[in-house]
């Protein structure tokens, strides 16, 4: 028996059914931005504001999904994956976001989900990825209420036309990330720094979420919220309030929104103005019935509370840290853990503590872990990418998948980020998340060495009796 074969014989068996995917995002990876109609998005036109992105990269081109989804789903089936996470384009639907639809957008999406499940991969469709229709910004964006009706509209769009391709749908991937970095600390696009509008376009963003899933009927849908494990830095009063700060703006005002049907009164009670921007029924809309719960997880914050540490709102561009935590500061201290290129703390203990959460506080919901990976400067030596410590990250967080299972979690699933190496947002193609590599040159894909190890395990799950 092979070290590999013990190690998943031993450690990581999952139930019967378990679902191994990948996740990618429409604007990461498509490029052909001026193709079929495409209208613009707010990632478009941030990605041409000089200083916005690192080296001034853009995602023209990306790494031509559009042309080269065939290729790219052959090496989901080479992996084994069962099941694929991916967004749609909302200007590819709707290029001016409301009114007519593109038929050759909605076409894009049925050929790639044709393409998957005749290799029997399950897709999971995101709706919204973060590429709001730049006209949509035009009107005020997220801050305007109005675009929460306007992304109902699309969903039921994009549902009617979908949904014998589908059987999966979330809708917000990552709401903290859409209203506070691109609203508040403004290192994503629209690249706005009106925290106050940032409060207003989350709030907006979880309604937008409750209208769709609404919009959509009876499908299996999902909701998504990008968490945290937190641990103040010290037991002193100010990084024990800074953890409950940060915790709530975070974690508490989506997961508890969605399952729970109200904001956490704390959090409500840190906004600088009156929260009138909530009204009377909203709640009750949000918490529509899910299917299922998305949680991404990438990473545990030490937060600190004493004045002088690194400031969110200042810290590189990165999706996490939170821009804005109410009036007072919170610093983001290193909890002497390894990191990834990102700068992001190691702790798989932490997926294992934000899923045991979620199952103790709130309603029962099935579960999946829609995003975990990490980025690493990878290099190609011999016609290999070593890239033995993403190896070592994924198989300890699939291993905190394991143990949250075993403590009682509903977790179905898990879903590596990202399949691809892809456009990192504000760090361009700086950053390589993928299990794949690519060359952003000519776009040669290559598997890593943990993309191997990944196939196996998947493997072996399979074909366990
Ligand atoms: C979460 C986001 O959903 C994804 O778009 C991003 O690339 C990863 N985090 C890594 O930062």
């Amino acid at each position: 028996m092979t070290t590999q074969e013990e190690q998943t014989r031993s450690g990581l068996r999952f139930p019967t059914g378990f679902t191994f995917g990948a996740a990618t995002s429409a604007y990461q990876i498509e490029g052909a931005v001026a193709e079929d109609g495409r209208g613009t998005s707010i990632w478009d036109t941030f990605t041409r504001t000089p200083g916005k992105i690192l080296n001034g990269h853009n995602a023209d081109t990306a790494i031509d999904h559009y042309h080269r989804f065939r290729d790219d789903v052959a090496i989901m089936a080479d992996l084994g994956l069962t099941a694929y996470r991916f967004s749609v384009s909302w200007p590819r639907i709707q290029p001016t976001g409301s009114g007519k639809v593109n038929q050759k957008g909605l076409d894009f999406y049925k050929r790639l989900t044709d393409e998957l499940r005749t290799h029997g991969i399950d897709p999971w469709l995101t709706l919204y990825h973060w590429d709001l229709p730049q006209e949509l910004e035009d009107k005020g964006g997220w801050p305007n209420r109005d675009i929460a009706y306007c992304f109902a509209d699309y969903a039921a769009t994009v549902h009617e036309a979908m949904k014998d391709h589908v059987h999966t749908f979330s809708t917000v991937n990552e709401p903290w990330c859409a209203a506070f970095l691109g609203y508040a600390s403004g290192e994503h696009a629209p690249g706005r720094r009106e925290p106050e509008n940032a409060i207003r376009g989350a709030h907006h963003l979880n309604l937008a979420h409750g209208l769709a899933v609404q919009a959509m009927g009876a499908r299996r849908v999902g909701g998504c919220v990008n968490l945290y494990a937190i641990t103040p830095e010290t037991d002193s009063a100010a990084d024990l309030d800074a953890a409950r700060r940060i915790d709530g703006l975070q974690n508490r005002f989506f997961l508890d929104a969605m399952l729970l049907g109200r904001y956490p009164e704390d959090v409500l009670a840190d906004l600088p103005g009156d929260a009138d921007f909530i009204q009377d029924g909203d709640l009750k809309i949000i918490n529509a019935p899910l299917d299922v719960l998305l949680v991404n997880y990438y990473s545990r914050f030490t937060v600190s509370g004493a004045p002088g540490g690194r400031q969110s709102a200042a810290a590189a561009p990165t999706d996490a840290g939170s821009p804005w935590v109410g009036s007072e500061h919170v610093s983001f201290a290193n909890g002497g853990r390894p990191v990834t290129a990102m700068g992001w703390e190691i702790d798989e203990g932490g997926l294992v503590e934000v899923l045991t959460r979620v199952a103790r506080d709130y309603p029962p919901i099935p579960m999946v872990v829609s995003e975990n990976g990490a980025a690493f400067d990878d290099v190609i030596e011999d016609g290999r990418v070593h890239d033995g410590q993403r190896q070592a990250y994924v198989e300890a967080h699939l291993g905190a998948c394991k143990a949250a299972i075993e403590a009682g979690v509903p977790l179905e699933g898990y879903f590596a980020w990202s399949l691809m190496d892809n456009f990192e947002w504000a760090w361009g193609y700086g950053k390589r998340f993928g299990l794949v590599h690519v060359d952003f040159d000519t776009q040669e894909r290559l598997m890593k060495d943990s993309a191997l190890w990944y196939a196996e395990i998947i493997r072996q799950n399979r074909t366990h009796e």
